[in-house]
Order: structure tokens, then sequence, then C-alpha cells
């Protein structure tokens, strides 16, 4: 008898975890639960300045929250499954740059092994923070040898300091996760890039299972405390509205990471779309 009752409860626990697993929820609004963690921040901040200047320590049950939290994140097994077979990804967006290329949220580099230097004529590397960006110049000093190498300290999420339609192709890897409006950043990028030329985007993001994203969720505010990074976001959903064409998807680990290949519309390609869409219902109305 006690077997079975185990049996049951194994079966009702795996059955659980795959209902769950397997039970899809669009992450509804995530500009708002941004926003809302963003004024948490601010009022925790304001607070404990309050309390540093009359030296007041938390009290109360509210003290164990934040190490909690720092402990389900530290314990996220998705952060380690997200670093499974990236350079590979890397390899195949990287490897798909050509001609004049601009990287956005360059970080140290991590792309330069995965470029084609023989496709490349030269790449101009930005990020907001100089001394990161001081040692991506560093870098490609090394491993891109001989390739012409431009630097640019600038905010991704602002308006780029480059004219339109001037690179080939823009790359961004776990770079939209920072920007504070991330669809507009794309909207940047798209308006750098020659019509024709491509989006190279690598992410991390929430994925379609319930159970995943409600984890993930558990700990976007503490990872956004630490890293500034809002790992979580829908970013298929943040693609397709900045207005861009998408080209290629593909997502994986648990669909937590992205893959995105994508191009600047066609100019006029908005209004055709639309007069498509109105055909039918003016055959209708004729
Ligand atoms: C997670 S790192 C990614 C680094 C690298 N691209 C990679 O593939 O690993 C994010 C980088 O974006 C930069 N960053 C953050 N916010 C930014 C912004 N608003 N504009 C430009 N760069 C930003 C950070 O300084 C950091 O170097």
């Amino acid at each position: 008898m006690p077997i079975s009752v185990t049996r049951a409860i194994a079966f009702a626990s795996v059955a659980g975890a795959g209902v769950a697993l397997a039970w899809k929820k669009p992450y509804a609004d995530w500009q708002r639960e941004e926003k809302a963690i963003r004024q948490d921040i601010r009022e925790e901040q304001r607070k404990a300045r309050i309390s540093q200047s009359s030296s007041q320590q938390p009290r109360g049950l509210s003290r164990f929250i934040p190490p909690a939290v720092a402990a389900i994140d530290a314990a996220a097994p998705l952060t380690l499954m997200q670093s499974i077979g990236l350079d590979q990804w890397r390899g195949e967006l990287c490897g798909q740059a050509t001609g004049r290329v601009l990287e956005v949220c360059v970080g140290k580099g991590e792309n330069f092994p995965h470029y084609d230097k023989a496709s490349i004529e030269e790449l101009v590397l930005t990020d907001v923070d100089g001394e990161v960006l001081q040692i991506a110049r560093e870098r490609s000093r090394q491993v891109l040898e001989g390739l012409r190498v431009e630097t640019c300290q600038c905010d991704a999420a602002g308006m780029l300091p480059f004219p339109d339609d001037s690179f080939d192709c823009v790359v961004c890897a776990f770079g939209l996760c920072k920007a504070e409006d991330p669809i507009e950043a794309v909207r940047e990028m798209a308006r750098v890039v020659k019509s024709g030329g491509k989006l190279l985007l690598l992410e991390h993001g929430c994925g379609s299972s319930a159970l995943i994203n409600t984890w993930l969720s558990l700990s976007m505010k503490q990872r956004f405390r630490k890293d500034g990074c809002f790992y979580n976001r829908p970013v298929e959903r943040i693609v397709q509205q900045s207005g861009v064409d998408i080209l290629q998807l593909r997502r994986r680990h648990a669909q937590t990471q992205y893959m995105v290949v994508a191009s600047k519309k066609e100019p006029g390609a908005l209004e055709a779309q639309r007069a498509r869409k109105e055909l039918p219902r003016l055959a209708r109305g004729g």
C-alpha cells in the first residue's frame, strides 16, 4: 500500500509538471510589469536612504525576501542551460555578418571569434560603457587582427549616432534585455541598416511555458537589480512590434533563447501590406 501511495504521488507530480510545462501562457503585459519593478526599486532605494540616515535595519519577515529570491536566481538552471551551445549559435549568427557591420552592446567582444573576417569590410563597435568598450577595442586588435575596427560609445536605447542606411548588418547579442525601450532599440537598428541588409539578434527572453515564465518572473526583480537586465522579455513580440520583417526565428532551451534574423521593411512595404489587407474588404464592399 505505501508503494502505491508513493507511485500515485510520483505519477501526480510528473503529470502535474507535464501539464504545467505544456500550459502555454503568453506573457501578457511585460511593460507594465517592468514599470512596476522600476518603481519598486526606486521606492526601496528611497526607504534605504531614510533607514540609513536613521540607522534602522529592515525588520520582520521582509528582510528574508531578497536573500530567498537571490537563492532562487542563483539556483536557476536556465542560466546554466542557456550557456550550452551558445558558441555554436554565436557562430551561426555572426557568420552571416558581411560588409560594413555595426555591433551594438558589444560587451567585451564575446562575438569576435565568431565573425568571418574575410566577409567583413569594417566593424563598428558600440557600448554604453566606455571601459567595456575599451576592452572590446583591445580584444578586437588580437582576435580580429587586420580588420578595420571603429568604436563609438553610445546608448542603444536612444538614437544611434549614425545616418540612415549606413550598415550592411547590425548585430546585437544579449543587449535588448538591457535597453529601457527594446522596441525603440530595434527600430533604431533598423533605421541604420541598409534596405536588404540584416539585423542579427541573439537574446534571452520568456519561454512559452507558464511554469518557466513564472519561474523567471520570480527572480526578475532580483536579476534587474543585479545586472540591469530583464531576462524574460517577449523577444519575438518586441521584434515584431518594432516593425521589421522577421526572416528567421529560432528558439531553444525551453524556448527561452532566441536567434532572430530580420530586415528593415522595404519603403512602402507597410502601405502595400495594408492595401493587401484592405483588398477583400473593398471587394466585399464593391
Ligand atoms: C550582457 S552584455 C552582452 C555582451 C555581449 N554582446 C555578449 O554577447 O555577451 C550587455 C552589454 O550591453 C551594454 N549595455 C547595456 N545597456 C546598454 C545600452 N542602453 N546601450 C548600449 N549598450 C548597453 C553593457 O555595457 C554590456 O556590455
